[in-house]
């Protein structure tokens, strides 16, 4: 599985980059507009920080307008790509985008039926919001185990399940196991995913037990 950050925070960004972890960007309106900076420039540095996708996404309701915004976007850098909602409007962008080859992320996916409408319209990667169908009770990890044995039924959708509004390590944990292409992740879930309590008790005792013995790797 893809690991995308889900921010625009650069300097968090660089840092977590150094393991060389991190494959994609998501950001969406409201990471930029907290950002407080000017987009493009922001949006460029990300680009040449991170060499895959970058999610941007378009913010006027009508199709003109999108496809309008999403050619801005598309010339901040080659590593772009468009993130449209899953709107009847995002749908048509998405559509004709596809057909020049552009990426598309199609966003705010809440069912299956959505799913399979974004697939068929070309988009890159449908982002089904996991956290936001828990905050009304629903399940969105099942939302994710639905769509995706949708998509293995039909070998010609190529589009890459984006596992999005991902809250706990239990929700990153699920959607790999089920199968999810990529998850997106806040920096806040992605620092806690190599941790777990028998690592660090491991290396104390083994440091421990080292130390006694006095031997020494490095001379
Ligand atoms: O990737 C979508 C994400 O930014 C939304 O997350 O936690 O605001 O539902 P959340």
């Amino acid at each position: 599985m893809e690991i995308f950050l889900d921010s625009s925070d650069i300097k968090e960004i660089k840092g977590l980059n150094k393991a060389n972890l991190v494959d994609g960007i998501t950001t969406n309106p409201s990471l930029l507009a907290s950002a407080n900076t000017n987009f493009k420039i922001l949006l460029k540095e990300i680009c040449g920080e991170i060499k895959g996708p970058v999610s941007a996404e378009v913010t006027s309701p009508d199709i003109p307008s999108m496809l309008k915004e999403a050619d801005v976007l598309r010339k901040i850098a080659k590593n772009i790509v468009i993130k449209v909602p899953l709107t009847w409007n995002g749908l048509q962008v998405c559509s004709i985008l596809s057909e020049k080859k552009v990426k598309v992320n199609v966003t705010l996916c809440f069912s299956t039926s959505q799913a399979l409408l974004a697939a068929k319209a070309g988009a890159t990667y449908v982002s089904p919001f996991i956290g936001r169908l828990d905050d009304i009770g629903e399940n969105g990890i099942q939302l994710i185990e639905d769509i995706k044995k949708i998509f293995n039924n039909y070998k010609n959708i190529k589009t890459k399940i984006l596992s999005a509004s991902i809250r706990s390590i239990e929700h990153f944990n699920a959607v790999a196991a089920i199968g999810s292409d990529v998850a997106t992740v806040p920096v806040k879930i992605f620092k806690e995913l190599h941790k777990h309590h028998l690592t660090d008790k491991g290396v104390d005792i083994f440091t421990a037990d080292w130390k006694k013995s006095g031997m020494k790797i490095l001379t």
